[in-house]
Formats: structure tokens, sequence, C-alpha cells
């Protein structure tokens, strides 16, 4: 059976990272691209950033491509207090060994889209700014793309607003396109990232692993954790405090989706308000009553998650 074609439109981003990780340690994914977007760093860093993990990695045969620096409409909003100043603050990948590919990068991914017979998969897990722009400038590249599985907004919550999660928050006209293209869209939202965490015993298994990208990793992480958001779930008593692994729950959902809970519902976004700016309207009861367009993951085997990553990672 052929791999699944991946195009990455990512802003690394510590679980950008380990997302990318995870789909480059799956014999059932083939990176053909990945296309950098603005959200946690700006456009610079989060591609300096993607180019030292590829570099780290020895891996220099997927092109990486700067993307469109800010988002559709919206001036640009940053999160250095979670991802630090470089973006990927906690430890240094090292130097970069080669250099993006001098490429529009919205043309870059129609026609790594559009060159095959298999139809591309988008794992997007930034604010959907390229995406977006792809979808308005090249509508028959729709045809072409397999499905879009995004980290991205919630049913229910926020971590950038009470209502609304960061990628979303950051460029909402775009996840709005994204929203109402017609494309398959499989959506990992905070209701179930929150629940993909490290524990601080994964993270020890992670830097006990005797490769390269092992320990550094940890300590990536070991940053991360430091800085993300206090977590909703902590009034619950058993609650363990962890590392959010937000990211790779677009990438684990489309190989092992037996091991999520998910509800195809109908989805749209909020573009304004002074509360409601980038909310993800999930109508989770069917109020609407309107065509269902996004399969949202709710919950995940968490130890399940957590084994899965650790051993992902220690394939490289
Ligand atoms: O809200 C979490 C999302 O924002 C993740 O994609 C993280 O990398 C940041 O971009
Ligand atoms: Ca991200």
């Amino acid at each position: 059976m052929s791999k699944r074609r991946i195009i990455f439109d990512c802003d690394p981003g510590h679980d950008d990272v380990v997302a990318i990780l995870l789909a480059l340690a799956s014999e059932e994914m083939e990176i053909v691209g990945i296309v950098t977007s603005a959200g946690n760093q700006t456009i610079e860093k989060t591609t300096t950033n993607t180019l030292k993990l590829l570099s780290y990695l020895n891996i220099t045969s997927i092109p990486v491509v700067k993307g469109l620096g800010k988002p559709l409409c919206q001036p640009l909003v940053c999160s250095p207090e979670v991802h630090g100043e470089t973006g990927l603050d906690g430890a240094d990948l090292g130097e970069i060994k080669f250099k993006p590919l001098e490429k529009n990068p919205i043309e870059f991914m129609y026609q790594t889209i559009m060159c095959s017979e298999e139809k591309t998969t988008l794992i997007v897990t930034g604010p959907m700014t390229n995406t977006a722009a792809l979808l308005i400038a090249h509508p028959d590249v729709k045809e072409k793309i397999d499905c879009i599985s995004f980290m991205g907004g919630a049913c229910f919550g926020g971590n950038t607003t009470p209502l609304s999660e960061f990628n979303i928050y950051v460029d909402p006209e775009a996840a709005k396109i994204v929203f109402k293209s017609g494309v398959d869209l499989f959506m990992s939202g905070l209701d179930v990232t929150m629940k993909a965490r490290l524990l601080k015993k994964d993270i020890n298994a992670i830097r006990a692993l005797n490769n390269g990208i092992g320990p550094i990793l940890a300590d990536l992480l070991d940053f991360f954790n430091l800085s993300t958001t206090v977590n909703f779930l902590n009034d619950d008593p058993n609650y363990e405090e962890g590392v959010h692994m937000h990211d790779p729950c677009a990438v684990a959902l489309l190989l092992h989706p037996e091991k999520f809970v998910t509800r195809k519902l109908y989805g749209d976004v909020e573009t304004s308000g002074e509360y409601s700016r980038g909310c993800t309207v999930i109508d989770y009861d069917g109020i609407y009553g309107r065509e269902k367009n996004v399969t949202v993951a709710f919950d995940l085997d968490r130890e399940w998650f957590a084994q899965y990553v650790i051993d992902s990672v220690g394939k490289l």
C-alpha cells in the first residue's frame, strides 16, 4: 500500500516538532513538503527551527518552504511566552545544513499536490494562513486533497481567550475558509489535546532513549512544560500535570483513529466580536441542523498516546 503523502503547514514550535517526528517515524506517511507559518514565532524563526530540526536529523531531502509571514487580515500575534524568543527555546538543535526552497509557498503546495496521481493530506499545526490562501488561489486543488488534519480550536474552551485557541485566534479568517472548504476535516482541538499530555515519567523515558533526538527533545519538552498554560482540568482530583502535546494529535488521529473518541459535527469560525474572535463554533448537539463538516476529537487513550510518542521518537 502506498504511503500517505503529507504536506505540513506548521509553526515550529515545540509540539509542532513532535508532530513532525511522529510523521517521520511512521511507515505509513511520506512528508513531501513542509511549509512554515507565522504563529508561535515570526516566519523567519519558525522556518529556521524547521531547518534546524531536519538538519539535526540529517534529513535534507524534504523541501522546506517559507510560508506567508502574516495572517490574511489580522496583525500577527506570536507566543514567545510559550515557545520562547527563538520559538524553540530549551535546547539548540545546532547548525542549518540546507536552505529553504526559493518558491512561492502557495504555488509550491499547489504544484506538489497536483503533480501526483495520489491525493495529498495536509497536516496543519499552526495558523491556517497558507492552507487558506491555497484554497482561495486554487479551488481546483480540493479534488486532490485527501483531507486536512489540523490542531486548532475547541468545542469547549480556549487558551488564548476564554473562547478561542491560539492557531484559530491568530488567523480566524483563514480558519473560516478551511471550515467552509468542503474538504474532509479532522480537528484536534483543545478538547482532546489538553488530555494528550506527556507526564514527567514519559519525558524521562524520552531522555533515556539512546538516540540523538531523545535527550535533546526531552530538554525542549522540559522548557515547554514550564511555559504552557494552566490546564482547565486541574480541578480533577486525579489530574496529573503534564506537557500538552497539541500538534502531535493531528498526526496520531490519522494513524490511529481507534485510539480517539470523535464525533462528526457542524463547525464554523467566529471572525469578529469583543470576546468571540477566533472561536470555533462546534454544534455539539446539532442545534443548527446543518451539514456536518468536521470530525472533532474529544478524547484519547493517554497512556497509549504517551507510549506511542516515546516509541516513535525511539525509531529516529
Ligand atoms: O494552541 C496550541 C497551538 O498553538 C499549537 O499548535 C502550538 O504549537 C501553538 O501553535
Ligand atoms: Ca503549532
